[in-house]
C-alpha cells in the first residue's frame, strides 16, 4: 500500500492529458483562451502510459482522465483503451464536458468505464451559452442521456458562480427527482488562469446547502464513500443524489488519496501546490524507471498537510493558473 508522509493511503490519480479545451468556462479560463502548450511540451501517450503503469505498481487502483477535455486530444480513445488493460487497475473513469462524448459513450462502456464526471453549469441555454461563450449546450444533455441509456453512473459538477448560475441550484438539484445522477455542487476556486482573486466568495458549501435547505427541508444527509471530496445527501423519493463539494474551504484533506499529473507532466501531490516533480523530463532525460519510482516516492512522502499549506508553500507564487492545466 502506498501511504503519505501523513499516513493518508495514496491510490488514485488524476491525469490531465490536454490543457486545450472546446469550451471557455469563465471561472476556468478567459474567454480569449490561455497560452496553449506546443504539442511537445505534452507527454505523449506513450509517456502517459508508462507513468501509468509504475504508479500503478506503486499502488493507484484508480485514475481518471481530465483536461482541458479530455476528448479534443487527438486518438484519446486508443490511450483508454491502452490504460484499461493496465494489470493492477482497478477503476478508470473521466471527467469530460459532455461536448464530443455523447457518439462515444457505447465505446467507453465497452472499456469498461462504469462511471463518469460531467461538467454542467446550469440548465438554461442561454445562461449554458454566457459561461462558456459556446453554444452546446444540446450536445451536453445528449451525453447525459446517452450515459444514462447505458448504464453508466453519471455525476455532474456544477461550479457555484455568485450571481451567474446560483438560480441554478434549485433546478439542478430538480433533476436527482427522476435521474439517478448525483448532482454536485463546487466552491469557486481561484484556478481562472487570469488574475488571482482570494476574494471571499459568498457561495461557500454552507451557503449552498441551506439554499437547497430551504427549497427541500426534508434533505438527509447519507454516508459519504470513503475518500470523497463531496459531502453527500438524498431527498427522500429521489432517486438521485446530491453532493456539496468544499473545493476551496478545502475542508476534506485529512483524508486525501490523490495525485495528480499536468498535461505537461508535472506531479502536484496538491491541487493547490506549484508542481513538486517533472516526470516527463525525467522520462526524456532516460532515467530509469526505479530511479523515477525513488523520486516519486520522496515526493509522495513530502506532502503537505493540506491545501492551506500546500498554497502556504507556493511563497511569491499565487495562484493563477487555469484548471484546464492542473485537470480539476
Ligand atoms: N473552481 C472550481 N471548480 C472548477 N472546475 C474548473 N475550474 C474550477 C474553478 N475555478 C471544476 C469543473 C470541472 C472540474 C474538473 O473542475 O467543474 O468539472
Ligand atoms: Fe488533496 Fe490538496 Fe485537495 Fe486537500 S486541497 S484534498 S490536500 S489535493
Amino acid at each position: 500500500m502506498l501511504t503519505d508522509n501523513h499516513g493518508r493511503k495514496i491510490n488514485y490519480l488524476r491525469l490531465a492529458v490536454t490543457d486545450r479545451c472546446n469550451l471557455r468556462c469563465s471561472y476556468c479560463m478567459p474567454e480569449e483562451g490561455i497560452n496553449w502548450l506546443d504539442r511537445k511540451e505534452l507527454m505523449s501517450y506513450e509517456e502517459m502510459l508508462v507513468t501509468c503503469s509504475l504508479l500503478v505498481k506503486m499502488g493507484i487502483e484508480k485514475i481518471r482522465i481530465t483536461g482541458g477535455e479530455p476528448f479534443v486530444r487527438k486518438d484519446m480513445m486508443p490511450f483508454l483503451e491502452q490504460l484499461s488493460q493496465l494489470q493492477g487497475l482497478k477503476e478508470l473513469t473521466l471527467t469530460t464536458n459532455g461536448v464530443l462524448t455523447a457518439p462515444l459513450i457505447p465505446e467507453l462502456k465497452r472499456l469498461g468505464i462504469r462511471s463518469i464526471n460531467l461538467s454542467l453549469d446550469t440548465l438554461d441555454r442561454n445562461r449554458f451559452f454566457a459561461i462558456s461563450f459556446r453554444d452546446e449546450f444540446d450536445a451536453v444533455l445528449e451525453t447525459i442521456d446517452t450515459a444514462l441509456q447505458h448504464g453508466i453512473e453519471l455525476k455532474t459538477n456544477t461550479v457555484v458562480m455568485d450571481g451567474k448560475n446560483t438560480m441554478d441550484i434549485i433546478p439542478m438539484v430538480n433533476l436527482t427527482k427522476d435521474l439517478p445522477i448525483s448532482v454536485r455542487f463546487i466552491e469557486e476556486m481561484p484556478f481562472n488562469g487570469g488574475e488571482a482573486h482570494y476574494k471571499h466568495w459568498e457561495w461557500n458549501h454552507v451557503k449552498i446547502l441551506n439554499t437547497i435547505k430551504e427549497a427541500y427541508p426534508g434533505i438527509e444527509k447519507i454516508q459519504d464513500a470513503a475518500y470523497s471530496t463531496a459531502y453527500n445527501y438524498h431527498i427522500p423519493g429521489h432517486k438521485g443524489n446530491v453532493g456539496i463539494i468544499a473545493a476551496y474551504t478545502r475542508s476534506f484533506c485529512g483524508t486525501c488519496n490523490r495525485l495528480r499529473i499536468t498535461p505537461e507532466g508535472i506531479l502536484k501531490t496538491c491541487l493547490y501546490d506549484n508542481g513538486v516533480l517533472n516526470m516527463k523530463q525525467l522520462m526524456r532525460d532516460g532515467l530509469s524507471a526505479e530511479e523515477i519510482e525513488q523520486q516519486l516516492l520522496n515526493k509522495i512522502k513530502s506532502r503537505a498537510a493540506n491545501g492551506h499549506e500546500a498554497e502556504r508553500n507556493r511563497l511569491n507564487n499565487p495562484v493563477h493558473e487555469s484548471m484546464s492545466t492542473i485537470g480539476g
